[in-house]
C-alpha cells in the first residue's frame, strides 16, 4: 500500500550563499529520501523555503547597504538556482515572506493565545547604553549558563546547543561596542512551553526510532525543565503581531519560521489547484512527517514546534527528526566571516553535481562529525566514481555495444557463478532499500559500491573479453548478467546520483525518467531484455587531475575581490 510521507527541510536564512556544510547538514539527505519514496510510488511532499526574517537578514542588509527585502530576493533566487543545479527536488521552496505564511502564522498565534498558551508579560531586554539601542539576541554574547562556553550568543549556545535568552548569559556584552548591556523591561508575548513539559516527555519517550544524538539531546533538554519563552521582539522586519497596539513589534523569527512547514504545505496545495490536499499531509494520522535539519536546530524541531503543534491541536507531530551532525572543511569549522567555506554556487560552476552528492553521501555526518577535503574529493571521484562504478558500466556497455550489434545479448544457461552474482544483487537491493527507508544514507550508498566492486570481480573472473573469441555464448551470458546488475545499480543510485542514473538509463536503451523505474529486482532484471537496443555509451564520470585539489585548497580563505 502506498505510504504518505511529509518531508520538512530546515529553512535556510536568506542572508548568504549556501556552503557544503548546509548540503551535508540536511538538503542532500532530504532529497535522497524524497526521491527514494517517490520511486516506491509513495505520496511525497517535500517543502522548505527561505527563512526571511530575523537579525541574520537585517545584519546583512546593513552590511550591504540594501533593504532586507532586497537581501531576501537576492538569496532566494540563488537558492532556487542551486536546488535546480544540484538536483534537490523540492515540491515547493517558498519563503516566510508571503501573505499566505503571514495568515497561517496569525491563525496559529491567535489559536494558541485563545487557549492560554500565549500570554502577555514583561520581558527583560538588553539595551546598550553605548549604542543607545535595544540589542537583538544575536548582538549579545557572553558565557553560557549551562556549559560555560565563553562565546554563547543571546539566542543559542553553539557549544552545548541549548536555546538561550540574552538575560541568561553570564557577563553579557554588546558585540557592537563591547559594552555591558543593561536590561530594561518591555511588554511581549510568551509561549507557555512549561505547559508542555509532561506531554513532550511522554511523547519523546516513545520515539525509540530516533537517532541516539537526537533522543539524548531532547531528553537532556527536557530534564533541564521547559521555561516559557518570549515570542515577540522590538523590531520592524518580520511578521506583524495580529493585535492592535503592537505596531513596533514583530513575531520572533523562530516561532514563525517553523510554522512555515504548515504554511508551505497549504501554499503547495493551492498551487496544485487542490486547496485541501495539504490536509492529507497534516491531518491523516497515517502520514509520517520527517524533518531533515542540522544538529543546531534540534530543540526547535523536537520541542518547540511539537509544543506548538500540541497546543494548536489536530495536526501531526514529527515522526522522525534525523538530524545530521556537522561537516568540517579541511579539518576546520566552516566560517563565513573568514571565508572558510566551499560555496555551492562556486562548486557548481566548476564541477558536476553528482560527484559532490556522492562524496557528501558516502561521508555524511550521520552519527558523528565528518570532514570534507579537496584531496579526498578528488581521490573518491577518481578511485570510486571513475574507476569502480564508471569503469564497470563503461567496459560492459562499450564492449557489448561493439560486439553484439548494440543490443543486450541473449544469455545461455546460467552457471553457479552467474547465479551467485544475481543473488548477490537481489540481496544488496533489498538491504539498500531498508537502509534508505531507515534514513541510513551512508550505509545505503556504501552497500551500492560494495555491489559494484563485486560485479567488477565477477567480470574479471568471467572475462567476457577473452571468452568472446572461443565461446561467444559464454561472453553473452556474463555480459547479460552484468547488464542486469548494472540496471539494479542504476536504480539503487538514482536517489543519490540522479543525473548519472538518468544518463545510464538512456545508455541502457530505456526511455522516460529513471525515477519512474520500480525498485524491484525481478522487474529490473526483466528490463535487461535480450535484444533490447542500447544507445552509444559515453563515460559517466570525468577523472580529475590531482592539481585540482591543490587549486581548490588554495582558493580557500582567500577573499574574493
Ligand atoms: N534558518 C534557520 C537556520 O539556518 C533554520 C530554520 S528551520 C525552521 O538555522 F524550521 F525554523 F524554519
Ligand atoms: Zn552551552
Amino acid at each position: 500500500m502506498a505510504e504518505r510521507i511529509f518531508i520538512g527541510v530546515a529553512w535556510p536564512y536568506a542572508n548568504g550563499p549556501l556552503h557544503l556544510g548546509h548540503i551535508a547538514g540536511c538538503y542532500l539527505a532530504a532529497d535522497i529520501f524524497a526521491r527514494y519514496h517517490r520511486m516506491h510510488g509513495n505520496d511525497v511532499l517535500m517543502v522548505s523555503g527561505s527563512d526571511s526574517h530575523g537579525t541574520p537578514i537585517t545584519i546583512r542588509a546593513e552590511q550591504e547597504g540594501i533593504t532586507p527585502l532586497q537581501v531576501l530576493e537576492k538569496y532566494h533566487a540563488q537558492f532556487l538556482d542551486t536546488w535546480q543545479k544540484l538536483g534537490i527536488s523540492f515540491d515547493l521552496f517558498t519563503t516566510t515572506h508571503t501573505e499566505n505564511h503571514q495568515r497561517v502564522v496569525h491563525d496559529v498565534f491567535s489559536a494558541l493565545k485563545e487557549r492560554g498558551y500565549i500570554y502577555p508579560g514583561m520581558m527583560l531586554l538588553a539595551y546598550c547604553p553605548g549604542c543607545q539601542r535595544f540589542l537583538p539576541d544575536r548582538y549579545v554574547e557572553g558565557a553560557c549558563p549551562h556549559c560555560g562556553y565563553q562565546r554563547a550568543r543571546g539566542d543559542q549556545c553553539d557549544a552545548c546547543g541549548r536555546t538561550l535568552d540574552p538575560k541568561d548569559l553570564v557577563s553579557p556584552r554588546c558585540i557592537l561596542s563591547g559594552g555591558t548591556p543593561e536590561f530594561r523591561e518591555s511588554e511581549h508575548f510568551f509561549l507557555k512551553l512549561s505547559a508542555f513539559q509532561e506531554p513532550l516527555l511522554q511523547w519523546t519517550n516513545q520515539q525509540n526510532h530516533w537517532r541516539a544524538n537526537v533522543r539524548n539531546f531532547t531528553r537532556r533538554y527536557l530534564e533541564d525543565g521547559l521555561k516559557d519563552r518570549a515570542i515577540t521582539r522590538d523590531l520592524s522586519w518580520g511578521v506583524p503581531v495580529p493585535l492592535e497596539g503592537y505596531d513596533d513589534k514583530r513575531i520572533y523569527v523562530w516561532f514563525e519560521a517553523v510554522i512555515g512547514y504548515l504554511s508551505a504545505a497549504i501554499e503547495w496545495a493551492q498551487r496544485q489547484g487542490q486547496d485541501n490536499r495539504w490536509q492529507d499531509f497534516w491531518k491523516d494520522p497515517n502520514t509520517r512527517s520527517y524533518y531533515f535539519i542540522g544538529k543546531d536546530n534540534i530543540p526547535f524541531h523536537t520541542i518547540i514546534w511539537p509544543a506548538m503543534i500540541l497546543g494548536y491541536g489536530g495536526l501531526n507531530l514529527p515522526y522522525d527528526v534525523p538530524a545530521n551532525e556537522f561537516l568540517s572543511l579541511e579539518g576546520r569549522k566552516f566560517s563565513t566571516s573568514q571565508n572558510w567555506a566551499v560555496w555551492v554556487p562556486d562548486y557548481l560552476e566548476r564541477f558536476d553535481p553528482d560527484p559532490l552528492r556522492y562524496v557528501m553521501s558516502i561521508n555524511m555526518p550521520e552519527s558523528g562529525d565528518t570532514d570534507f577535503s579537496w584531496g579526498e574529493f578528488v581521490r573518491r571521484n577518481n578511485e570510486e566514481l571513475v574507476a569502480t562504478y564508471g569503469n564497470l558500466v563503461n567496459r560492459v556497455l562499450s564492449f557489448t555495444y561493439r560486439n553484439f550489434d548494440g543490443a543486450v545479448p541473449t544469455p545461455g544457461p546460467l552457471s553457479p557463478a552467474d547465479q551467485a552474482m544475481l543473488q548477490s544483487a537481489r540481496g544488496a537491493l533489498a538491504a539498500i532499500d531498508q537502509h534508505i527507508y531507515q534514513c541510513r544514507f551512508k550505509a545505503g550508498i556504501t552497500q551500492v559500491f560494495t555491489l559494484a566492486r563485486e560485479t567488477n570481480q565477477y567480470l574479471d573472473s568471467r572475462a567476457p573479453w577473452r571468452a568472446i573469441r572461443a565461446n561467444k555464448a559464454d561472453a553473452a551470458t556474463s555480459l547479460w548478467v552484468a547488464i542486469a546488475v548494472i540496471n539494479c545499480l542504476k536504480v539503487a543510485l538514482a536517489p543519490y546520483l540522479p543525473f548519472t542514473s538518468q544518463r545510464l538509463h538512456e545508455f541502457l536503451g530505456l526511455d522516460g525518467k529513471v525515477e519512474s523505474e520500480q525498485w524491484d529486482f525481478d522487474s529490473l532484471v526483466a528490463a535487461a531484455a535480450p535484444g533490447r537496443k542500447l544507445r552509444q555509451p559515453l563515460p559517466l564520470f570525468t577523472k580529475l587531475e590531482p592539481s585540482v585539489a591543490e587549486e581548490e585548497a588554495q582558493r580557500l580563505g582567500v577573499k574574493a575581490g
